[in-house]
């Protein structure tokens, strides 16, 4: 059996960092186990930059400034002590990680370049090109490998064991070989990402992105927090929805509409495009239902014109974008404008992180970061550049909490992990051995379709009724859906059948959340109720298993310096 003092869950910028923070400790065991390789995790996704106040772009920038737009940002659901904490910590991450090695774009003095982002009132995103998270998975993975942690690659996350309520470790698909392997481990980091696959008709999210580590969290008896907060991206490809970065628009391109206007006038005069996610994307959509987009369906479209940047410029800033501009919708921005729709990209809500200071969850020995965890910064809306910062933060803290809390622990009885080690075999057998019922493909693809329709941009209590019944009823048939193949070695059928019962555990969590929290706030608008609802809803939503039964609780939110206020942009 595998053995670590500390095991990190997911290889992506927050699962790594923390890694490297628990190796460069020394004296302990660490491992990351990651069900792909390291370097290709959801982070990749975020393309256009990392935020942090160096006041390269504009020395007027300050961290007041930083912490007030993510406040606001979050239209005053993130708690603003952790958001102060993180903000501190946001520029010396971005110094350390170009020390490590990240090879950021410089400015003509040398310096780290920095560009606008939405929502943001200085010019404060640090980048390279439009590769920002590629280049921070590649780096981290280098000082992993110095630091000696070793990685479990190709393993699949099936449970989290306890042992009379203490983590023993946990249990794992062995993907090269279908063996069911238990791993024991003390402390354990959850930095498995997001959700975003449940919105799969359209999402930037990679195929891998399926609360697999809140969906054992949650089993685990850990709560869900805000799931309902889901961001969609406004600049995804309208075929695919693969993004195109918010870079795209923070070195200037427009928004424009079958009218040839630039409608963000409309709706965020100072900011335009750059105003935030949640606003420019319900402008989006809102031009598409008027009638103002192009095409039709889930397609329509409004467009992104770069053109006015000039090739020189997106060549060197946005070369990313073009190539995908070019692959996926036979675009060249540097000649076109480029179709685009909002896009599924981001869960602000996830594991329950009750201590911002280590990333401890409610459960001891089980810390969260990145993603899938809710620490909460980010509230009912993430502003672009933030989630990169909060994984190097947060990765750091959650690697150091668990280190921390390793080193004064004995390891749990084996007797958990074998046991559920065996169910796990059993369930392996009796899923591969069905026959008859519904597909995996099949019921996934109506899980994405009831989530973008019923739970998406704008929602309506009927409209997510019928979501929370639908959800239900696949659910149950997916308790009898054949997975086809019964062989062991890279049984990718059962895989993508685990991260269907995953998508489906949580899903019903984001339905359960956006139903009862009747106000419009930040990424989540009910067109049933426009308002925002402070005197109710200035609550952090917590959602428990207790049983079978999803159990609804609240949490005040933490205010510290700014009282709630209407948003303007
Ligand atoms: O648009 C982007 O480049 C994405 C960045 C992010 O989500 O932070």
């Amino acid at each position: 059996m595998q053995i670590f003092d500390v095991l990190v869950i997911g290889s992506g910028g927050a699962g790594m960092r923390a890694a490297l923070e628990a190796g460069s400790r020394g004296g302990l065991s660490v491992g990351v186990m990651t069900k792909m390789f390291p370097t290709r995790s959801a982070t990749g996704m975020a393309q256009g930059g990392i935020n942090g106040v160096l006041g390269n772009a504009d020395p007027n920038d300050t961290l007041a400034k930083h912490i007030f737009d993510t406040v606001k940002g979050s239209d005053f659901l993130g708690d603003q002590d952790a958001i102060a904490f993180f903000c501190e910590q946001a520029a010396a991450a971005v110094k350390e990680i170009d020390y490590f090695g990240v090879p950021f774009s410089r400015d003509g003095e040398g310096r780290i370049a920095q560009r606008n982002f939405g929502g943001q009132s200085s010019p404060r995103t640090c980048f390279s090109a439009d590769r920002t998270g590629h280049v921070i998975l590649h780096t981290m993975y280098e000082q992993c490998l110095k630091h000696g942690v070793k990685v479990l690659a190709d393993h699949q996350l099936l449970e989290l064991a306890l042992d009379g309520g203490q983590l023993a470790g946990v249990v794992a698909l062995d993907i090269r070989t279908g063996r069911i392997v238990p791993v024991k481990a003390k402390a354990v980091v959850i930095a498995t990402g997001g959700a975003g696959r449940m919105y799969w008709s359209r999402t930037t999210n990679p195929f891998t992105s399926t609360a697999d580590g809140m969906a054992a969290c949650f089993r685990a008896g850990i709560p869900l927090k805000d799931p309902e907060m889901v961001q969609f991206h406004p600049t995804g490809l309208a075929g695919t929805g693969i993004l195109m970065s918010e870079a795209s628009r923070g070195e200037g391109g427009y928004l424009v509409n079958n009218k040839g206007e630039r409608f963000m006038a409309r709706y965020a005069p100072e900011k335009m495009e750059l105003a935030t996610r949640d606003l420019v994307s319900q402008a989006i959509e809102t031009e598409i239902r008027e009638g103002r987009g192009f095409g039709e369906g889930l397609n329509a479209y409004v467009l992104l014109d770069l053109r006015h940047l000039g090739r020189d410029k997106i060549l060197e800033r946005l070369p990313g974008i073009r190539d995908l501009a070019i692959t996926f919708e036979q675009v060249d921005p540097i000649d076109a404008p480029i179709p685009i729709r909002p896009s599924c990209h981001y869960s602000m809500g996830g594991v329950d992180v009750t201590d911002f200071r280590t990333c401890a969850t409610a459960l001891p020995g089980v810390f969260a970061a990145g993603e899938a965890s809710c620490v909460s910064i980010h509230g009912a809306n993430r502003l672009g550049g933030n989630s990169l910062a909060d994984v190097m933060v947060f990765g750091k803290v959650a690697g150091a909490g668990a280190s921390d809390y390793a080193q004064n622990r004995e390891f749990g009885g084996d007797g958990t992990l074998a046991a559920q080690a065996a169910a796990w075999e059993a369930r392996f057998a009796a899923a591969t051995a069905r026959s008859g019922g519904p597909s995996v493909a099949s019921l996934r693809d109506r899980l994405a379709t009831t989530m973008w329709n019923k739970v998406g941009i704008f929602r309506r209590g009927a409209e997510m009724e019928e979501a929370r019944e639908a959800i239900a009823g696949l659910a149950a048939e997916y308790e009898g859906c054949a997975v086809g193949d019964g062989s062991r070695v890279f049984n990718t059928a059962f895989v993508n059948y685990v991260e269907l019962g995953n998508l489906l555990t949580v899903a019903k969590a984001v339905v359960l959340g956006a139903l009862s929290r009747t106000e419009s706030r930040g990424c989540h608008l009910r067109e049933d109720y426009p308002a925002r609802d402070d005197a109710n809803f200035l609550n952090h939503t917590l959602v428990t298993l207790k049983g079978s039964e999803y159990e609804l609780s609240y949490r005040p939110v933490v205010v510290t310096d700014y009282q709630p206020a209407e948003r303007r942009y």
